[in-house]
């Protein structure tokens, strides 16, 4: 397995700021089968990392012991310097985690206001049995799409079933800042979009990391990884297989490190569905 530093001295590539998020010695396992094996990720504000690694390295299985979905069976998560115990989802929302998972979870026959504020909606005044204030949610709405600049949608009041897959992941990712998080993890949000959706969505990942969030991005395509992230992760049968500045001189070194291959090895000879 490769074990390239992103530095001589193993320090990371993103300086010296303190991570937001911080997991080390994470373990799970399900059975026989351990998931993750002793697997440590930092994430600090402002940054892109991407999570890369073949099909069953344990990438879902590491964002749900962040999101509190499958909660880790030994090591410790601090949060924004604290030790964290993260046992359910609504844990994970209270620090200001939000996770957008790749089924995005929208309700196709609502219209894009409706999805955004489903479960959270504005009334006035506070009060929870006054009627929905329609209004404020339709501005906000509009106001949140613009400022991330999402532009192909002809109004907030379209029936999301209609949406283009690009235009659904926009709405998801809009949906997860209301509540404020700090950190945003993306389950594979590209998968499946074409190129122009692709873009839309990368753009608007950078637009996560320009408002000061740690990006979490799941990704089997290396070209979007190297696009927007500023480190790439990778897990390997559950463990750490090193961690990379995500420049173009590192593409052949990731490759290797998600495939097993060995530096002195072309990386084509390994079977992986990592498209590059
Ligand atoms: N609920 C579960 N019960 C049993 N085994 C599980 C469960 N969830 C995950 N696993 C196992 O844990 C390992 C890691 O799976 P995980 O889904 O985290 O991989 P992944 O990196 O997300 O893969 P993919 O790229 O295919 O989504 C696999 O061997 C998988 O079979
Ligand atoms: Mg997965």
């Amino acid at each position: 397995m490769t074990q390239a530093a992103v530095s001589p001295s193993g320090a990371s590539a993103s300086g010296g700021a303190a991570p937001l998020l911080k997991l080390s010695g994470i373990t799970k396992t399900f059975g026989a089968v351990r998931a993750l094996d002793d697997v440590a990720l930092d994430v600090r504000a402002g940054e892109v990392v991407a999570l890369v690694g073949d099909n069953g390295a344990g990438k879902s299985t590491l964002i749900k012991t962040i999101s509190g979905a499958g909660p880790a069976d030994g090591g410790s998560i601090t949060f924004e310097g604290r030790e964290v115990h993260i046992k359910s989802p609504q844990d994970s929302t209270s620090l200001g985690i939000a996770v957008v998972y790749q089924d995005l979870a929208l309700c196709d026959n609502l219209d894009v206001v409706e999805n955004l504020y489903l479960g959270r909606e504005a009334r006035f005044h506070n009060q929870p049995f006054s009627r929905m204030n329609e209004v404020e949610m339709e501005q906000h709405a509009i106001e949140l799409l613009g400022e991330l600049q999402v532009k192909t949608l002809a109004s907030v009041r379209t029936e999301v079933g209609s949406l283009s897959g690009g235009q659904r992941q926009s709405v998801a990712i809009a949906r997860s800042l209301l509540g404020e998080p700090k950190i945003v993890i993306l389950d594979e949000p590209t998968a499946a979009l074409g190129v122009a959706q692709t873009a839309q969505v990368l753009a608007l990942v950078k637009r996560l990391k320009e408002r000061g969030l740690g990006v979490v991005l799941i990704s089997h395509n290396l070209s979007d990884v190297f696009e927007v992230a500023d480190r790439i992760v990778v897990l390997r049968l559950g463990r750490n297989g090193g961690e990379y500045p995500a420049t173009s001189d590192q593409r052949q070194a990731v490759v290797a490190a998600i495939t097993g291959v060995s530096d002195d090895k072309p990386a084509s000879a390994a079977t992986t569905e990592v498209q590059s």
